[in-house]
């Protein structure tokens, strides 16, 4: 089968998590859905109007259809937007490494995202939760632009507080009349509570601003590069490195990536 043909699916929901960020829950209409795990992606296409990369922001292991969440930014993301549960898509994937699970066995988990960028945290969330046992305190730092910018908040305020040892700290760049909670940019409130390094393994994902600076707090709270994992999101096209849109240095972000960690990271050329 051509890698570079998509599989026509159907919309079948469209939750509104955001303003401008909606979770579109989606089926092949042939066959299965492709086996994927945290942290991978998948070409979508609007026909007519073009492709996107998505982390693909459900769980696989929870069977059920894919679900993409995506920020409305140009014309691919926002023709997705624009349509009504029914509408015919096309998806090719799963595309690009996962977050290695495997190697956390034991581990605390802070996970940090920012934005859009809880959409592949999500995804790594649940899955860690469904083996919950395996991994020592879970802790959750997100932040949005504005309260009514969080994503997930049903998993956020409601599903993920309530399982065993899990600790939820939400900011927010700019607070409105309702809010009680932090006012301070990720970075800042990560500082602001201080997790130990001990024993422990962060996963960060956000804007690149915000990756940036919060890998220097992690740093500064005593973190090592091995200890710390994170996303990149270059612009891509094939997906399946042949294009070379993706490369840095020697490296595919959409093969070799989108999860490094920070001790990776640092061998790269700093293209991105
Ligand atoms: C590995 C990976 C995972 C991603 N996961 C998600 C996700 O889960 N949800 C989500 O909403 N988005 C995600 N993105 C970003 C998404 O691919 C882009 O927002 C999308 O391609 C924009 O397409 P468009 O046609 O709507 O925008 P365009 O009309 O092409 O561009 C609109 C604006 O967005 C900028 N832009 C386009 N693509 C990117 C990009 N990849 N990175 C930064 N800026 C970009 C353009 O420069 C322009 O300023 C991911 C990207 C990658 C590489
Ligand atoms: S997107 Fe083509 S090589 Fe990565």
């Amino acid at each position: 089968m051509n890698p570079l043909v998509p599989q026509v699916a159907t919309i079948k929901n469209i939750v509104v998590e955001t303003p401008d960020v909606r979770t579109f829950v989606v089926e092949p209409d042939h066959g299965q859905t492709f086996a994927y795990r945290p942290g991978q992606c998948a070409m979508v296409s609007v026909f007519g109007v073009g492709e996107a990369m998505l982390s693909i922001s459900s769980t696989a292991r929870r069977g059920g259809p894919l679900e993409f969440s995506v920020k409305r930014v140009g014309r691919v993301t926002g023709a997705l937007h624009e349509a009504e549960p029914g509408h015919r898509i096309g998806v090719r994937g799963p595309y690009g490494n996962h977050f290695p699970v495997e190697d956390w066995a034991g581990s605390n988990l802070l996970f940090i995202g920012g934005g859009i960028g809880l959409a592949p945290l999500r995804a790594l969330i649940n899955h860690c939760l469904d083996e919950r046992r395996r991994y020592g305190k879970f802790d959750i730092i997100y932040g949005a632009r504005s309260p009514q910018d969080l994503c997930f908040q049903g998993e956020l305020m409601e599903n993920w507080p309530r399982a065993e040892d899990v600790g939820v700290h939400l900011t927010v760049d700019a607070a409105d009349g309702d809010w009680k909670g932090a006012v301070a940019l990720v970075p800042h409130f990560l500082e602001k509570l201080g997790p130990s390094p001990e024993g422990t393994t962060a996963i960060t994902c956000g804007p690149p601003i915000m990756i940036k600076y919060t890998l220097a707090s992690l740093k500064k709270l005593g973190f090592s590069d091995h200890q710390i994992v994170t996303t990149l999101e270059l612009k891509m096209q094939c997906g399946i490195g042949k294009c070379g849109r993706c490369n840095i240095g020697s490296k595919y972000v959409c093969v070799d990536g989108p999860v490094f960690t920070y001790a990776q990271l640092k061998e790269l050329p700093q293209e991105y």
